[in-house]
């Protein structure tokens, strides 16, 4: 192994450019020759490759998304246009392929890897929905930013005793609704994970009045989705006025947390090494706080978990 390359993938996500960091600098350090992807797979396969240096990734550890840009790419999703980028990184003469994104990111890699590239996928994502990793990169950031907008919106529904309903991305996962909503004392939390009656979240709403609560923050993940409706429902049925806030993009933004740095700091090396190592079609994951690597087919067959005793004391907490 002497010449590895790295690129990010699918959304972008706070911390991707701290992963880069550590790719480039522990490879250097080690002895490789350390190149950049631009735009992804999608630019993998036009040769979008640069050589990077140390001082290429200088001053990015506190930037958010990803100097690398990032893509989705449906060339890369056909047979012909994975050989197209494995042909590529021949020419190129790189024998190690470093991905920093989510599932879909890694279903690519995946697949790279069937081509007989030595590929290693680094999880880059807000959604936290990789279950053979207790954390994604991106999670923590996106949580606080989450936290952030719940403080200001429980400002704002109190002055007015509104209900507030705040819906958060994650895709098919709960978890950036379950932690944020832990974290920003919500009175109610509604993920895909878990079945949600209306009628009960009225009368939740209805008995916490009763009991002098005068405002409601709901937390709603986006597997869920549909805020306004529900915001519009429950003011017809509780009487009480109702707003939703779609927080959307902004939670992809931002100044990755000290969590988040550190955590792909260690991921990044961790990720050399295994290709130092020779390993191949690898995904690097933090698991009891610690560093693993695992075989990316066992690890994207995990069946995805939820967090039921976080869930259990939410519901007690509000
Ligand atoms: O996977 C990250 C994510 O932000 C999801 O939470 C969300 O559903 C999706 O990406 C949005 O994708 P796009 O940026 O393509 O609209």
């Amino acid at each position: 192994m002497k010449k590895i390359a790295v690129l990010t993938s699918g959304g972008d996500a706070p911390g991707m450019n701290a992963a880069i960091r550590a790719v480039v600098r522990v490879g250097i350090d080690k002895g490789l020759q350390v190149m950049g992807v631009r735009r992804g797979f999608s630019g993998l396969i036009n040769g979008e490759i640069f050589e990077m240096d140390r001082h290429t990734v200088s001053d990015i550890i506190q930037r958010g998304g990803t100097i690398l840009r990032t893509a989705r790419c449906e060339e890369f999703k056909t047979e012909e246009g994975r050989k197209k980028a494995a042909n590529v990184l021949k020419v190129f003469g790189i024998d190690g392929l470093v991905v920093i994104g989510g599932d879909g990111s890694f279903t690519g890699a995946r697949l790279l890897s069937k081509l007989g590239v030595s590929t290693v996928g680094l999880p880059g994502t807000i959604d936290n929905d990789l279950s053979y990793t207790d954390y994604t990169i991106g999670f923590d950031t996106a949580l606080n930013t989450v936290l952030d907008a719940i403080n200001k919106l429980r400002d704002t529904s109190t002055s007015h005793e509104r209900v507030s309903i705040v819906e958060v991305m994650g895709r098919h996962c709960g978890d950036i609704a379950l932690y944020a909503g832990v974290a920003g004392g919500a009175e109610s939390i509604i993920v895909p994970e878990r079945d949600f009656n209306v009628d009960e979240l009225c009368k939740t709403i209805l008995s916490g009045r009763l009991k002098g609560k005068m405002h409601n923050l709901i937390l709603l993940a986006e597997g869920v989705g549909g805020a306004e409706e529900l915001a519009k429902h429950v003011e017809e049925m509780t009487g009480i006025e109702t707003r939703a806030t779609i927080l959307g993009h902004i939670q992809r933004g931002g100044s990755p947390t000290a969590f988040d740095r550190v955590l792909a700091s260690r991921m990044g090396a961790k990720a050399v090494d295994v290709l130092l190592e020779g390993k191949s079609s690898r995904v690097i994951g933090s698991k009891d706080g610690k560093i693993v690597d695992e075989d990316i087919d066992e690890a994207l067959s995990i069946p995805r978990s939820f967090d039921e005793e976080l869930y259990q004391i939410a519901i007690s907490l509000s």
